[in-house]
């Protein structure tokens, strides 16, 4: 699909399947959540241009080479996003933060946003939106919109788990923005949750149900 990447690791195909278990612990779902982030980190920033850069080993001087250019901001949508946010920063330790607060309306599905704050130069950097679960897309587009109208023009966003619904309605609404996800669900079911998915991902990360 197109502008759509799947990411296929056998690491990540298996830890995602850990996490759909139901029996999986709060613990060990944070867990896991934080190594699956690291890596679709790793797999989102693959074409990151590098320079070379003068540095001294101990041995001798040499150019070495280092990411260039555009610094990173990651966008978690609250509140699962945080989450795989974090295990991101793992990786990524030096990139910014904005944080995007958005709740869905249990009746109508719509996104509320309750809190925005971002970095002030959002035009020069490169954004990774992340959210576990692109289920109707309702959250994910209202983010986008968000982020754009403060100047994003660079975004990518990442998910755990994608529903054709939300993969069409971001493919509409926002054709620039390339999506990676760790699977393509069946669909969604009469209350907006992905099919077969992982339940609610906020709930099981922290918790809370
Ligand atoms: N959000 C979730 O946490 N789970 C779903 O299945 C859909 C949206």
């Amino acid at each position: 699909m197109k502008g759509v990447t799947v990411v296929k690791h056998p690491l990540v195909q298996h830890k995602l399947s850990l996490m759909r278990d139901k029996t999986r612990s709060t613990s060990g779902f944070r867990r896991l959540v934080r190594e699956i982030a690291m890596l679709l980190a790793y797999e989102v920033t693959q074409d990151l241009p590098l320079t070379l850069a003068p540095i001294e080993t101990p041995m001798e001087a040499m150019d070495a080479p280092m990411i260039e250019g555009k610094k990173l901001v990651l966008a978690p949508i609250l509140r699962a996003g945080l989450a795989l946010a974090e295990g991101m920063l793992e990786l990524i330790p030096s990139a910014r933060v904005a944080h995007v607060g958005l709740y869905r309306d249990h009746d109508t599905l719509e996104a509320i946003e309750y809190f925005f704050k971002a970095p002030h130069d959002l035009a020069d950097r490169l954004i990774i939106v992340t959210d576990p679960m692109l289920a109707t897309g309702n959250s994910a587009t209202a983010a986008i919109e968000r982020l754009k109208s403060r100047g994003a023009r660079d975004i990518r966003y990442v998910c755990l788990l994608a529903a054709p619904e939300g993969i069409e309605r971001m493919r509409a609404e926002h054709p620039d923005v390339p999506i990676w996800t760790a699977s393509i669900d069946r669909g969604l079911n009469e209350k907006g949750y992905i099919m077969p998915g992982l339940g609610d991902a906020g709930d099981r990360i922290y918790g809370t149900h």
